[in-house]
């Protein structure tokens, strides 16, 4: 990134949350599903959303400086990205995961960084995901999965089909969540069985959607904290997704070291996360999901290639190495154990 010189660039970003929560706004009153639909002048979104007109407009005119919408002879579009992820029934529709993660999740959590920079916890008895999702007025729990399952099938998918899994038959989802990324690799192996071990609140969650997915005979689930609960043994592959940026740095070695011993020779160990580059540099993306993670947990690490590998190589693993999975945002390194 190139050093900044102009103070409209600190304004930019000092009033850029603006931009943002107008984005969530427009996504709550699902604005671009009705411009689509055809309320696409003044009095129509007004009457379609129920916003009074001068309100619509300053809202509408938000949305344009961003390029969200354009406004030709008093009739509003959708640019050609907001048709394609913003409107109901659109290939790529992430309103939810929007709505719920950035806009309910997210943000909120966020106005509490400064705290968790001085390394105080944000709720006094509990975690900020807990705090913020389940807190009155918090976004709930059953949304949250739903929004973040939904948001996690796609890079599922994409994951399972770059990652070879032939011959293998087991396969351990280590803080699996929702289990997006089991469904996916045991849709893509069918000869492929999986374990999902996670936190019980979070189990049987993941039990809703795999019998959802009809899968539900091929997953079975352990309830417990990875760091202290026996991992099932003799796996083909093991994998954590998002887990190493949600826990702090000794955890992460003892995280590589179970991965080994619940591995046999020769099986594949998979860390999927949000990592910036070696010299720190970016992405931006990356740097910022992690800098959100400090929320839940102080300890948690800025990851990156060279440091999940180093975590890997100590606990014994010979590296294949780290891709790009999510571009611009997240990582896979992959390790066997020899
Ligand atoms: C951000 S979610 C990722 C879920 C899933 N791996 C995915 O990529 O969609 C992180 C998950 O790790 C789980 N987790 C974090 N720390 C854990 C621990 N110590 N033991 C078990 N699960 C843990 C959380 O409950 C949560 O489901």
């Amino acid at each position: 990134m190139k050093p900044i010189e102009d103070v409209r660039e600190i304004s930019a970003l000092t009033y850029g949350f603006i931009a943002s929560k107008a984005l969530f706004a427009a996504v709550e009153l699902d604005l671009f599903t009705r411009i689509a639909r055809g309320a696409d002048t003044l009095p129509a979104i007004a009457e379609a959303t129920g916003v009074a007109a001068n309100r619509a407009r300053t809202l509408l005119t938000t949305l344009k400086t961003v390029g969200l919408i354009t406004e030709k002879d008093g009739r509003f579009a959708n640019a050609p990205a907001t048709a394609s992820y913003l409107v109901a029934g659109a290939p790529g529709d992430f309103r939810d995961y929007i709505r719920v993660v950035n806009g309910g999740f997210l943000y909120e959590g966020l106005r509490h960084l400064d705290k968790s920079m001085r390394g105080e916890p944000v709720f006094p008895d509990k975690g900020c995901y807990e705090g913020i999702v389940y807190s009155e007025g918090g976004v709930g729990g059953p949304a949250f999965s739903s929004a973040q399952h939904a948001g996690s099938l796609g890079p599922a998918r994409l994951m399972a089909r770059r990652v070879d899994l032939t011959g293998a038959t087991s396969f351990l989802d280590v803080g699996g969540g929702s289990g997006a990324y089991t469904l996916a690799f045991l849709k893509q192996n069918p000869e492929l069985r999986a374990t999902i071990l996670d936190f019980p609140e979070t189990v049987a969650t993941a039990r809703h959607y795999a019998a959802a997915a009809g899968l539900g005979d091929r997953v079975a689930h352990v309830e417990g904290n990875a760091l202290t609960t026996a991992w099932p043994g003799e796996q083909d592959a093991v994998l954590m997704s998002y887990v190493w940026s949600a826990v702090g740095g000794n955890d992460i070695s003892t995280l590589a070291r179970r991965a080994f011993a619940a591995l046999r020779p020769g099986g594949l160990v998979l860390v999927h996360d949000f990592m910036v580059d070696d010299s720190h540099e970016g992405p931006d993306f990356a740097a910022w999901y992690l800098l959100a993670a400090m929320l839940d947990n102080p300890q948690a690490e800025c990851l990156t290639p060279g440091f999940v590998e180093a975590a890997l190589r100590d606990a014994g693993f010979i590296i294949e190495g780290t891709a790009t999975m999510l571009d611009e945002i997240t990582q896979l390194t992959r390790a066997r154990r020899p």
